[in-house]
């Protein structure tokens, strides 16, 4: 697998305009729902395209400076694509002890990709946290919504084998 660095290199699907009215009708009536939109297009798409960020423009009439500045200021918001499955290292203290960093470098090797960044054919993105929460299963990562914990090498590439099987 290759990386995406910058620009996507990947074709991007056409925008589903009629869920992004769904979505704006919702929301429209009040300013502050900004943020409600963004986080409805991201999960949809897993993130923001440039497309659906120009459609609110035209939709809300709001300058795109003010889309941006919101969707930079989140973590959770990517202005490139992401993958279908989003893994999660747990860095912090409790996991890092455990092993956490050398987890992080086999899925690196594995994927082909460095943290932040998402594989070409957008399965996977490869993140790091701080803590999950769940410092006594350390080291722990996770995939999408899902926690494993108790890893080592090993164990954290077959959780990926799974992943990359089903995608
Ligand atoms: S340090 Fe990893 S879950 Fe807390």
């Amino acid at each position: 697998m290759t990386t995406i660095k910058g620009e996507p290199q990947v074709k991007q699907e056409p925008i589903d305009t009629a869920y992004l009215d769904n979505v704006l009708e919702q929301n429209m009536q009040d300013p502050e729902n900004l943020i409600m939109i963004l986080q409805d297009i991201s999960a949809k798409y897993n993130y923001l395209p440039r497309e659906a960020l120009n459609y609110v423009v035209e939709r809300l009439n709001v300058p795109m400076s003010l889309i941006y500045s919101a969707a930079t200021f989140y973590k959770a918001f990517s202005l490139t694509p992401r993958g279908k499955y989003i893994i999660n290292v747990c860095l912090g203290t409790a996991c890092h002890v455990r092993g956490a960093g050398k987890i992080k470098e086999s899925l690196e090797e594995r994927l082909n990709i460095h943290e932040g960044e998402t594989t070409e054919d957008l399965k996977f993105t490869l993140e790091t946290v701080r803590c999950l929460g769940c410092c006594a299963l350390g080291p722990v990562i996770t995939v999408n919504e899902k926690a494993y914990g108790g890893l080592d090498r090993g164990k954290a590439l077959k959780v990926i084998e799974q992943y990359e099987r089903e995608a």
